[in-house]
Order: structure tokens, then sequence, then C-alpha cells
């Protein structure tokens, strides 16, 4: 089965104000780096150059600019990476930019738009002094509701990313950033549980948090909350009003994209086989290694070993709530159904997933313990 998967294109921007004391993702303080938006935006032309074969001909269902923090790389830079992938996008490419509400004004939104960004993520977290103090982000509440309330007047298509399970926070803040977010009719919204990450300030120092039976509730509360106002839960923290998020769909069932920018990954079908290439987390190492590229031409593809491929593609796929159809393993990976119906079979006999000829997906009680279903798919 050699035709291609859906292809979306990711950049990572890795700079950000400052570190959030939780945040485990690959982003350095934008003013210590000192490395100017047009250097950062010449690797990543370059960069493109040299993938570019892996890619040609292809359509790029969506683009990703994440980070870090994005809404601190120009515009223009944006506009210009735009443009230089044009014969790669159609009317229907979705092209998301992550924001911090601390860093944009409407004016700025309003530029970002117009330099080609049709969905924007807002990293809100929440609309309560409380609660953004104690994770130590750079924005206020009264921030998250402007820039909210930007987000609403220039993007059809926007998502929030609000944070649960917060020190101190109880059941009825943790609904209040729900209800707000939903007071601005947001397309998508993004409800994480706050996790404590090794190497981050929380890691070394973590805050009291709520106990687990707070966490069942409050989560047990939010989701009925959503529900009932139309936003459909369809992965285990997203929920949707009509527009699921097309880059992240394509993540979660295992379909391609090609990594810009320091940190990025790449993940490509070619023929039968499943490649992938990491780039350098550091950002001077990054960019003098893309000058190398540019002189050796090999970007170091790995081929993903086959017995990796059954944990790497219900990793991903699990976590949509959408019945993952019989045929979705083989069609993706080229490995035979065979490889992986022993353990969805064990994980049924647990009650975890159901599985029936057409499909398989997670149970009420398998949403809890992913992490249980997929530890069965480790070296099959
Ligand atoms: C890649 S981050 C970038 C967003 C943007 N830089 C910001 O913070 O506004 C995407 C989202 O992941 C979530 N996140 C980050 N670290 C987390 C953690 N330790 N636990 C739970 N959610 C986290 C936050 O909601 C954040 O908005
Ligand atoms: S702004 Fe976002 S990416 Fe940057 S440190 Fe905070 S959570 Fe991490």
């Amino acid at each position: 089965m050699n035709e291609n998967l859906p292809l979306g294109i990711y950049v990572h921007y890795p700079f950000c104000m400052r570190k959030c004391p939780y945040c485990d993702f690959v982003s350095y303080s934008k003013s210590q780096c000192g490395i100017a938006d047009e250097d950062y935006l010449f690797a990543l032309l370059n960069e493109f150059k040299i993938k570019e074969p892996f890619v040609k001909g292809r359509t790029f269902r969506s683009i990703y600019f994440g980070g870090g923090t994005p809404s601190l790389f120009k515009p223009s830079c944006i506009g210009t990476l735009l443009e230089t992938l044009s014969s790669y996008i159609d009317t229907g490419t979705e092209i998301s930019m992550e924001a911090n509400p601390g860093t944009v004004t409407k004016k700025l939104l309003k530029e970002y738009h117009d330099a080609g960004i049709n969905r924007l993520s807002l990293g809100v977290q929440s609309f309560t002094y409380r609660a953004l103090k104690a994770l130590g982000r750079i924005h206020d509440s009264k921030s998250s509701f402007s820039a909210c309330e930007s987000a609403q007047s220039i993007f059809d298509n926007f998502n929030i990313d609000l944070m649960h399970g917060l020190p101190g926070q109880s059941i009825n803040e943790a609904l209040y950033d729900l209800q707000c977010a939903l007071d601005f009719s947001c397309t998508h919204l993004s409800w994480y549980e706050l996790t404590i990450e090794e190497d981050t300030a929380f890691g070394t120092n973590p805050p009291a948090l709520p106990d687990e039976d707070l966490l069942i509730a409050t989560e047990n509360e939010g989701f009925s909350f959503l529900n009932s106002n139309d936003y459909q839960r369809y992965e285990i923290s997203a929920f949707h009003h009509g527009k699921p998020c097309q880059h992240n769909t394509n993540y979660w069932s295992f379909g391609d994209y090609l990594g810009l920018g320091a940190a990025a990954h790449s993940k490509l079908k070619i023929g039968s086989v499943t490649y992938r290439q990491s780039n350098y987390e550091d950002v001077p190492q990054y960019l003098k290694d893309v000058y190398l590229l540019k002189e050796s031409g090999d970007v170091r593809l790995q081929v993903v070993a086959d017995s990796d491929l059954p944990f790497e593609f219900m990793l991903n796929r699990l976590r949509l709530l959408k019945e993952t159809g019989i045929e979705e393993f083989s069609k993706t990976t080229g490995l035979d159904f065979n490889k992986v119906k022993p353990q969805l079979l064990k994980a049924q006999q647990l009650g975890l997933l159901y599985l029936n000829d057409t499909g398989y997906g997670l149970t009420e009680h398998g949403k809890w313990h992913l992490n249980e279903i997929l530890k069965m798919f480790l070296d099959s």
C-alpha cells in the first residue's frame, strides 16, 4: 500500500518571553538568546528547500506554527514563509498559529491574519488572576479576556487552551474558566490537566495539587458541561464546536508531517517505509546544522522499525475517540492487522477496549487507562 497519507507541516518557534514553571516544551527566553527573527526565518527557508524533495507534488492539509511563542515571530516573517509554501497550500489548508495572550494586541492579530494565518490557538490557561499567578504566566486575567475578544473578532476558527487541576483550584473555578471560554464561542477548546514534568521548576519544587477524587470530579463535571453546550470531545483533551483541528487530527491518525525549526520532528511514509527525523533542540546548533545540511544534502532520515510501529500507531490513534477502522492500521503502517490483534483482544478482555468486525475503540473505562493499553503494544 504505497498511497500517500495526509500531510501537515509543523514550524517550531522556540522563543518565549520567559519560561513558565510547568513547561517542558523546547523554548528559550527570546531576549537572552539574541537570535534575530530574520536569521531564524532564513534557516527555516533553507531547511524547507533541503527537505522539499520529500513532499514535492503533495498538498499540505495543515500548517501549524507552534512553540514556544510564535506570536513573538514577526508577522512579515510568517508571511514570507507562507509565500514560499504557497504552491503547497490550497483553499482548504488549515494554517494555525499558537499565541500567548501576554504578547498580542488586536492590531498584531490582524497582521497575522493578513499574513495568512486562518486559525488561532490562544494559550489562555485560565481567566482567573489566582490561577494565572500560580502558573507563573506573563499575562493577567484582563489579557486573557481581551485576547479572546480580539481573536473572536478576527478569526472564524480559533482555539482556547485551558488547564485544570491547578494548585488550589476548586471545581467551580475550573467550570468558571470553561464558561468564560464558551462565552467567546471558540470553535475549539483544549482542556489539559496540569502535569508535573521532570526538568521543570514545578518538577523540582512541586506545588500542592488537588487530590485524585477532586480531579476526577472536576473532569466529569467539565465533560458534561462541555457536552451540554455542544462541544464534542473527540480526543482525550480536545473538544470541537464544529471545527476539529485538522493538524492535530492528522498527528493522532499517524499521518505524515514535515517539521521545520529547532526541535521539530518529521514523520513521513515514503513507499511502504516509515521514516522519522529530528532537528537539534539547541538553536545555534540547529542553525549551524541547516547550513551543513545545505552542503551535504543528508537529512538523516531514520527508518522506523516494524517492531516500533504498533506502539507508535496506537499511541497516537487511540487518543482520537472516533472508532479506529480495522483497515487503518495496515493502511498507515504497511503492517498486517494480526500484529496488533492479540493485544486488542487482551485489552478487550480487560474491559479497556471494544473490538468488532469493523473497528475498535476505548471504552469509558479505557479512557482513564490509556497508558495501560499502550504498554501492551511496546515491542510487539
Ligand atoms: C506548546 S504549549 C504553547 C502555547 C503557548 N506558548 C502558551 O503557553 O501560551 C500548548 C499548550 O500546552 C499546555 N501545556 C503546556 N505544559 C503543560 C503541562 N505541564 N501540563 C498540562 N498542559 C500543559 C498549555 O495549555 C499550552 O497552552
Ligand atoms: S509560554 Fe508556552 S511554550 Fe513558552 S514557556 Fe510558557 S507554556 Fe512553555
